[in-house]
């Protein structure tokens, strides 16, 4: 018996193929949001060095196409600050470590100098592992992506404070719409850990008059170690 199937019938049973395996990776669907959302359950390797492979591996979403290097993060796993930035740039994308652009200079001299750390005492992250195209800010199914990788980096390092680097680094972790020139310098809580968002220091690049504010946000992070 000869089946005549429709290509568009072809095209839905692929479709439906591929969403099977994506669920059997751990995504779920919710119909109502329209979005893709990834369960805590979702495979994501419990050590360092497993998540670290999975995540050189990582082919799910397209930036993927675009990037020269993942940009795992860094640093040392008994950190107690965690930074988390946006996104890799062109630099983090060449090299594959996390700031070290013009933004991840000032960083590490905020590292050095306020909280009078070194960088390698420290670990950085971002909330996307892959550059997106022309530094555009990261989509929410981007984020939604690849948070579960930063969440298991989080419990893995358990760190006391974490700082939130600018607002989009503040509203995937934290899901709250507020401006970061509102909350920054708050101390809030994040699993573990207390949360503390500031500015980016590619902001502080464009409005060095801001570093004032960054200045105070980090002798609070000081005065809780
Ligand atoms: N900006 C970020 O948010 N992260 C980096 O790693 C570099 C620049």
């Amino acid at each position: 018996m000869v089946i005549i199937i429709s290509l568009s019938t072809l095209e839905k049973l692929k479709t439906l193929k591929e969403l099977y395996l994506y669920r059997s990776l751990g995504f779920e669907y919710y119909e109502e949001s329209k979005k893709t959302q990834i369960s805590p359950q979702a495979s994501v390797p419990k050590g360092i060095e497993e998540l670290k492979q999975a995540v050189l591996q990582c082919y799910l979403c397209p930036l993927c196409k675009g990037r020269k290097n993942v940009v795992f993060g860094e640093g040392s796993l008994k950190a107690k600050v965690m930074f988390i930035g946006e996104a890799p740039g062109v630099s983090e994308d060449n090299t594959g470590r996390p700031f070290v652009g013009q933004a991840g200079q000032l960083l590490t001299k905020i590292i050095e100098n306020v909280l009078e750390l070194k960088r390698e005492d420290i670990y950085i992250a971002n909330i996307l592992k892959c550059r997106p195209p022309n530094n555009r800010v990261p989509t929410p199914d981007e984020a939604a992506l690849c948070k579960p990788y930063l969440l298991r980096q989080i419990e893995i390092i358990n760190p006391q404070i974490i700082v939130a680097l600018g607002s989009t680094s503040y509203r995937y972790l934290s899901d709250d719409e507020s401006s970061i020139a509102k909350v920054r310098g708050e101390v809030l809580h994040y699993k573990n850990a207390k949360l503390i968002p500031t500015f980016h220091p590619s902001y502080l690049l464009r409005n060095p008059s801001a570093k004032r504010d960054v200045w105070h946000d980090m002798l609070k992070v000081k005065g809780l170690l």
